[in-house]
C-alpha cells in the first residue's frame, strides 16, 4: 500500500485489541522469550506488522494513529522514504564493515555531519547502535577527560539500563535488582518540577547541585567521589516530558564549569529536532560539553552518538590498534546511511519548524479539551515531547498508575500513546512531525476521552 493510503489515516479497528492474530503471537512469546521483557495481559500488546507515516498495521489489519512515535524513534514518520531509500542502496553495496579497524566509507561521512551538527568549532564522535552506549561513552569521556569518578544526575531521569547509564538513572524499579552491580559515585539532584513543588523548585534544585557539586558524592564506603560529569536531560522524558523553568539549565551550566565537571545532555529522545531545535540544549539554555544522541538519529535504524567538543574528546589516548571503547556493529553501514538520510531530511523539510508548530497545536488543543476535567495537574510539552500528568489531587498527588490506564484505553480506539513518569502519572506523547491536521484533532479527541476516563 502506498505512503498516501497507510500514513495519514485515522485510525480503522477491525477487530477489538488485542485481535486472534495478536493473541496467538503472544502465546508464542511467552514460550520463547524472558519473562520480564514484554507485558503479555488481556488487553495488551498488538504485534505490529507494517508501519508508515503515523499509522501502524497489526497483525490483524487493525491500524493505529501512533503518538509514540514508537519511542519517540519515529520523529520523520515510520518508513520515511528517504530512509527506506538510502537503506536500501547501502544494502546493495555494503552491509557490514569493521567499524575501529577497517571502516566503510559512510562512517566519515556522517560524522562529518554530526561534527557539523555540533555547536562547537571542532567536534568528535563516537558512534555506537543504542542511547544507553552513548551515555556510557560519555560517562567515561567524563572520567577520561577529568580524572573524577564522580556523577551528578538527577531524580526523575532515564538514561537507559546498561549498568554504567542505570547507576545514573535514579528510578529505584529499575537499579533495585542490581544495586550491588551498579558504581556508587553518583549524587541524585532533584529535577525541579514547579507543578509539584512551587516557585521554589529551581532554587531549590541549584543549592542541591552546589552542594553536591563541592562535596563530591559519597559512596557508601566512606569515600568520596569528586564529580566529573553532570548528566542531564534537556527535558526529562521518561520522567514525564518535565520541562525545568526558565534559567535552569544556563545555572546549571555555570555551576559545572566553575567546578570542573563536564555537562553531558542527553539528547537521545530530545535531540535531532525533536523539541522544535536540532538539539532542545539550546532551546532550554544548556551548555553542554557532550552530547548522547540516538533514537531519532537513525529514523528506525539501531545507532546512536556521543558528541563532544574536540577539546574534551581528545582526552582520549590515539588507539594503538586495540580501541578501548569500540564495539562489533559501530559505525554501521546500514544505520550510517539511513543517519545521513535522516540529517537530510530534518534540514530539507523544515522539521524543526513544523516541530514548533505541532507541538504548540497539540499542547493547546490538548488543554483545550481537557480544560476542567479533575485530575489533570499539567498538561505541558517542548516541539514534540508532550506530557500530560495525572494527579489524585490537582497539582499534588501522582496518580499512580492512571497514564497505562489510559493508554489502554486509548489502544482500543486505536491511538497509541505510552505511560511515563515515576509513578507511572504522565502520558506521554511523541508523535511523528508528519502527523496531518486530521489525525492531530482524532488523536487529541481520543486522549482527551482516555485520560478523563482514567483521570
Ligand atoms: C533520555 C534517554 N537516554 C537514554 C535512553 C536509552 O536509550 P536505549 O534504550 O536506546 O538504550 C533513553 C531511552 O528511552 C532515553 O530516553
Amino acid at each position: 500500500m502506498s505512503r498516501t493510503t497507510l500514513g495519514q489515516r485515522l485510525p480503522e479497528i477491525r477487530v477489538p485489541p488485542p485481535g486472534p492474530a495478536s493473541r496467538a503471537l503472544a502465546r508464542r512469546l511467552q514460550e520463547v522469550e524472558s519473562r520480564n521483557v514484554t507485558q503479555i495481559t488481556a488487553t495488551w500488546p498488538v504485534f505490529w506488522e507494517e508501519a508508515r507515516g503515523a499509522n501502524v498495521r497489526d497483525a490483524d489489519g487493525n491500524v493505529y494513529l501512533d503518538l509514540t512515535g514508537a519511542f519517540g524513534v519515529a520523529l520523520l514518520g515510520h518508513a520515511h522514504p528517504a530512509v527506506v531509500e538510502a537503506v536500501r542502496a547501502q544494502a546493495e553495496r555494503l552491509v557490514h564493515g569493521m567499524g575501529d579497524v577497517h571502516p566503510p566509507s559512510v562512517k566519515v561521512e556522517l560524522l562529518e555531519r554530526l561534527a557539523a551538527f555540533a555547536p562547537w568549532d571542532h567536534a568528535r564522535a563516537v558512534l555506537s547502535s543504542t542511547g544507553s552506549e552513548a551515555v556510557e561513552t560519555a560517562l567515561k569521556t567524563a572520567l577520561v577527560a577529568t580524572g573524577r569518578p564522580g556523577i551528578l544526575a538527577f531524580e526523575g531521569g532515564y538514561h537507559g539500563l546498561t549498568l554504567g547509564a542505570l547507576a545514573a538513572t535514579a528510578r529505584g524499579r529499575f537499579r533495585d535488582p542490581f544495586v550491588s552491580r551498579l558504581y556508587r559515585g553518583v549524587a541524585f539532584a532533584p529535577f525541579p518540577d514547579p507543578v509539584r513543588d512551587g516557585a521554589e523548585a529551581s532554587g531549590r534544585a541549584l543549592a542541591r547541585v552546589e552542594e553536591i557539586l563541592a562535596r563530591g558524592a559519597p559512596a557508601p564506603d566512606g569515600s568520596v567521589h569528586p564529580i566529573g560529569a553532570v548528566l542531564v536531560e534537556p527535558v526529562q522524558g521518561r520522567g514525564g516530558g518535565r520541562v525545568a523553568p526558565d534559567g535552569f539549565m544556563g545555572r546549571l551550566s555555570e555551576l559545572a564549569v566553575d567546578a570542573g565537571a563536564l555537562v553531558i545532555a542527553d539528547e537521545v529522545l530530545t535531540g535531532v529536532g525533536r523539541c522544535a531545535a536540532l538539539l532542545a540544549s539550546t532551546r532550554v539554555g544548556l551548555r553542554p560539553d557532550l552530547i548522547c544522541l540516538g533514537k531519532a538519529l537513525g529514523g528506525g535504524l539501531p545507532v546512536s552518538a556521543c558528541v563532544g567538543a574536540a577539546r574534551v574528546m581528545d582526552a582520549w589516548p590515539e588507539s594503538d590498534g586495540e580501541a578501548l571503547h569500540t564495539s562489533t556493529f559501530l559505525g554501521h553501514p546500514l544505520a550510517c546511511a539511513a543517519a545521513l538520510a535522516v540529517l537530510d531530511a530534518v534540514e530539507a523539510e523544515g522539521v524543526v519548524g513544523r516541530a514548533r508548530r505541532l507541538g504548540d497545536r497539540l499542547v493547546t488543543e490538548l488543554r483545550r479539551a481537557l480544560r476542567g476535567v479533575e485530575g489533570i495537574a499539567d498538561v505541558r510539552g517542548l516541539g514534540l515531547l508532550v506530557g500530560i500528568e495525572l494527579a489524585r489531587e490537582p497539582g499534588l498527588d501522582p496518580s499512580t498508575g492512571a497514564a497505562a490506564r489510559a493508554a489502554r484505553a486509548a489502544l482500543a480506539e486505536g491511538v497509541l500513546v505510552l505511560p511515563s513518569g515515576d509513578h507511572g502519572h504522565v502520558l506521554e506523547l511523541t508523535p511523528p512531525v508528519d502527523l496531518t491536521e486530521a489525525q492531530l484533532a482524532h488523536g487529541v479527541e481520543v486522549v482527551a476521552r482516555a485520560v478523563r476516563g482514567a483521570a
